[in-house]
């Protein structure tokens, strides 16, 4: 686990000295501030990883971690906008903190700045992953565009929910593993079975923040608890809950996601349902298992025994972080 805090550290040194000191300073000045709230870092470090696991000195793909790493910021800034999220990080959203604007020409930017972190590379790697992040950064808006529509639609079903986090959470959890691959230049079954490693860990993943969105605290989980519900996002919990409810549990639920309210009482409410019905409880269980499918991937990866050891740690650790 050592190795992971080393990485970690080798990302925020190499985002720490960015120039975000730049004109016009309303376009940059969110770029930095962003960048600089930090966060878990989890794609870059998973990227400098997988290239070690593969034979290549983890620094070969620091480029590739922070292009990883920009993009996933500048999500962040275009999501809360879509969210209309107030906290991120613990700190003020882009937009609250600026307005509207700033958020959607800073993203902008931003997503541009990852890109070009792709031409410290060789014309051959070059091109192996500005394919992969085009695809992916495409997956995301599609994954991004089902969540939104699902916030108006009634009957979407846990097999969409799932796509829908695939897309929007998972495919680049799996590119940034699979970057780390590239830049070591390892076999093609390799490569196969560290992005689908990521992609099941990144399903995961987002079911674990969409339990934390309503059950985690704001003091570490950085982000406005009981958000999605604001929402109404057709999360696992809330699909689970009407799966599980009795009739009357169910119209109580519908009713409350019928409605735009942004009160402490729907939280609260619509929260009870989730514990009262075990939706909570399952969600668990899906957790666990999507982590037990992403374990799987690492039997087919031909890489040193320790490095399996590690990522199965780094896998098992996720399912307990209230971060
Ligand atoms: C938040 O990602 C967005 C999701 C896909 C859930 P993280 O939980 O990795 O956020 P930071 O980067 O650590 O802030
Ligand atoms: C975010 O999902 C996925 C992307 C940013 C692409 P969420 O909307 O759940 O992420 P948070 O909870 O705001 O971080
Ligand atoms: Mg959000
Ligand atoms: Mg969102
Ligand atoms: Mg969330």
């Amino acid at each position: 686990m050592n190795n992971f805090i080393d990485y970690k550290n080798a990302v925020a040194d190499y985002i720490n000295q960015i120039n975000f000191n730049k004109n016009p300073k309303e376009l940059y000045e969110p770029i930095g501030y962003i960048a600089n709230l930090g966060g878990k870092r989890l794609r870059p470090l998973l990227t400098l990883f997988a290239a070690e696991v593969f034979g290549a000195a983890p620094n070969e793909a620091i480029h590739a971690a922070v292009a990883i790493e920009l993009f996933h910021n500048f999500s962040l800034i275009h999501d809360d906008i879509m969210d209309d999220a107030p906290l991120r990080r613990g700190e003020k959203t882009v937009h609250e903190k600026w307005n509207l604007n700033t958020g959607i020409l800073s993203g902008d930017a931003m997503l541009i700045l990852a890109y070009q972190y792709f031409e410290n590379y060789e014309p051959a790697i070059f091109k192996d992953l500005a394919k992969l992040f085009s695809k992916t950064a495409l997956e995301v808006c599609e994954g991004q565009q089902l969540d939104i529509n699902f916030e108006t639609r009634n009957n979407v079903s846990i097999p969409e929910y799932i796509k829908m986090i695939d897309y929007k959470t998972a495919v680049l959890v799996g590119a940034a593993l699979e970057m780390g691959a590239i830049v070591a230049k390892t076999t093609p079954s390799n490569k196969e079975a560290i992005y689908n490693f990521g992609r099941h860990l990144g399903i995961a993943f987002q079911l674990q923040d969409d339990y934390l969105d309503a059950f985690g605290e704001t003091a570490t989980f950085g982000k406005q608890i009981g958000g999605d519900i604001l929402e109404n996002k057709k999360t696992y919990l809330y699909l689970k809950t009407l799966e599980n409810a009795s009739e009357e549990d169910k119209k109580e639920l519908v009713k409350w996601y019928a409605t735009k309210e942004n009160s402490q009482e729907k939280i609260d409410s619509v929260k009870q349902l989730f514990i009262k019905t075990n939706a909570t409880g399952d969600m668990q269980l899906l957790i666990e298992e999507y982590t037990q499918k992403a374990l799987q991937q690492l039997e087919t990866l031909e890489i040193a025994y320790h490095f399996k050891e590690e990522l199965k740690e780094f896998a098992v650790s996720l399912m307990s972080r209230t971060v």
